[in-house]
């Protein structure tokens, strides 16, 4: 099997990249965890789907491409020159609703149905306001975060948030946990009850 092989990507994946070369975007999401995202979307017709941390929206394209006609994807970001790209590229999708605001604001104040898949991709929703998104999952979806094998531009510090998360992540009995030392390091988990 030749993983290194990426096939369908999105239309505008190499308008995405360039736009992220032009204005010097250096955390967009590792291209292996964005296919595993859009086959784990595929399988949840009519679903409700929450990315925090929309960046430069490579993960949203292919997120975007796993959505049936009867989906809806919900994208948070505090950044609003990120929001204004995202909004050039998927703005006219009526399935796509793109916030520019605070993540942890985003989450406390956030009224709508439960999601079927989170991908907690900013502080927010991954390292705080953790119950908070935990409890706005359906039984049966999926929390989806990356970045969890260490990498040599982690601040001073950071090793330790994701082993403590690790660590509370593994003893939550209301979901499954699925650790993989893939991509740039995958946890997958599903809502039991
Ligand atoms: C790792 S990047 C996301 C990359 C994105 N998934 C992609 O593929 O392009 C993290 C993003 O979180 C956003 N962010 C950081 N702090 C945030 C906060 N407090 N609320 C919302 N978004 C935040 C940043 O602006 C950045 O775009």
């Amino acid at each position: 099997m030749n993983e290194a092989k990426i096939i369908d990507k999105p239309k505008v994946h190499s308008q995405i990249e360039s736009k992220s070369a032009e204005i010097g975007f250096s955390m967009p999401s590792d291209i292996y965890v964005v296919t595993l995202l859009k086959t784990l979307i595929t399988s949840k017709p009519k679903s409700n789907i929450l990315e925090l941390g929309t960046g430069i929206g490579l993960s949203l394209s292919w997120m975007i491409d796993g959505l049936d006609s009867e989906s809806r994807l919900t994208t948070v970001d505090n950044n609003s020159e990120l929001i204004k790209i995202a909004n050039e590229f998927f703005g006219t999708d009526s399935r796509v609703e793109i916030v520019c605001q605070d993540g942890s604001e985003w989450i406390k104040n956030y009224k709508g149905d439960n999601f079927d898949l989170v991908f907690a991709d900013a502080w927010p929703g991954k390292y705080s306001e953790t119950d908070e998104i935990y409890e706005l999952i359906r039984v049966g979806g999926f929390y989806v975060i990356d970045d969890m094998q260490s990498q040599s531009n982690w601040p001073d510090g950071h090793q330790e948030n994701v082993d403590k998360l690790i660590e509370y992540l593994e003893k939550r009995e209301d979901f499954s946990l699925t650790k993989m030392n893939w991509s740039t390091g995958v946890i997958i988990m599903t809502k039991k009850y």
